[in-house]
């Protein structure tokens, strides 16, 4: 089984609060500031109280990077349309573990057997026990410390104390799944996300509202990458 812990702490840019009338730019802005990823939500209005894009602009702005394309899909019916995100280029695909259980096993295999990496999200109110039927699948856990639908809310510490490292713990020794967390991920919080374990940081509207978002990218991997080699085994660190 691979490992697919990073040796460093990865930052996935979260456009949703870029200006999505220069998506293209905006993704190449925050790849040349040094974000690892770009993670890509997509909402429906109907799992989330919001809406935002889908696969179509997905496609359309995924040759503006070589940058891996980590979908975050907030949507009731993601076994509807897993064919169509791996079709727009999606390197992973992460949906949540709320929606129908009848949707979740057949679209992590879907996305497996695409050769893309397959992620299940957690809502605060969700414990990670609603993961494990899906552990042999898993290559994502996703931690959300928001309520999902909005960027710029508040970090929530309570559930990043309480989930973080149990992921952690719960998936390593084999370290078969990497951890991220999604909501409220800045410099005020990326020490306490470290401190979790966590492999992967969400960051919306710390990077798109940065002044400088090269240095907001260093400065958050910085922070969090400090605690986070405290956690890890010698022989990962
Ligand atoms: C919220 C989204 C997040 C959001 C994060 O539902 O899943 O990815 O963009 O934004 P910030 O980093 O501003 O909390
Ligand atoms: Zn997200």
């Amino acid at each position: 089984m691979p490992d697919r812990r990073p040796p460093r702490t990865l930052i996935a840019a979260s456009i949703l609060d870029s200006d999505l009338g220069a998506l293209a730019d905006e993704i190449r802005r925050a790849e040349a500031a040094g974000a690892d990823r770009i993670h890509l939500d997509v909402m429906d209005g109907h799992f989330v109280p919001n809406i935002t894009f889908g696969w179509k602009t997905i496609e359309s702005v995924r040759r503006a990077t070589e940058l891996p394309f980590d979908a975050h899909l907030m949507i009731s019916e993601p076994g509807r349309w897993t064919r169509e995100f791996l079709d727009a280029g999606c390197d992973s695909i992460t949906f949540h573990v709320e929606v129908d259980p009848a949707q979740v096993r057949p679209s992590l295999e879907a996305i497996r057997q695409a050769g893309r990496s397959a992620g299940l999200s957690v809502k605060p109110g969700t414990p990670l026990a609603a993961l494990d039927a899906y552990r042999d699948l898993l290559d994502i856990v996703l931690v959300m410390t928001v309520e999902p639908g909005f960027g710029g809310q508040a970090f929530m510490a309570d559930i990043a104390a309480a989930k973080l490292w149990p992921a952690r713990a719960w998936l390593d020794p084999a370290g078969a799944c990497e951890v991220q967390v999604d909501g409220g991920g800045r410099r005020e919080t990326a020490a306490a996300i470290g401190r979790g374990g966590t492999d992967v940081i969400v960051a919306g509207s710390a990077l798109y509202r940065a002044a400088d978002m090269a240095a907001e990218v260093e400065l958050i991997r910085a922070l969090a990458d400090a605690e986070r080699s405290a956690t890890l085994p010698a022989s990962r660190a």
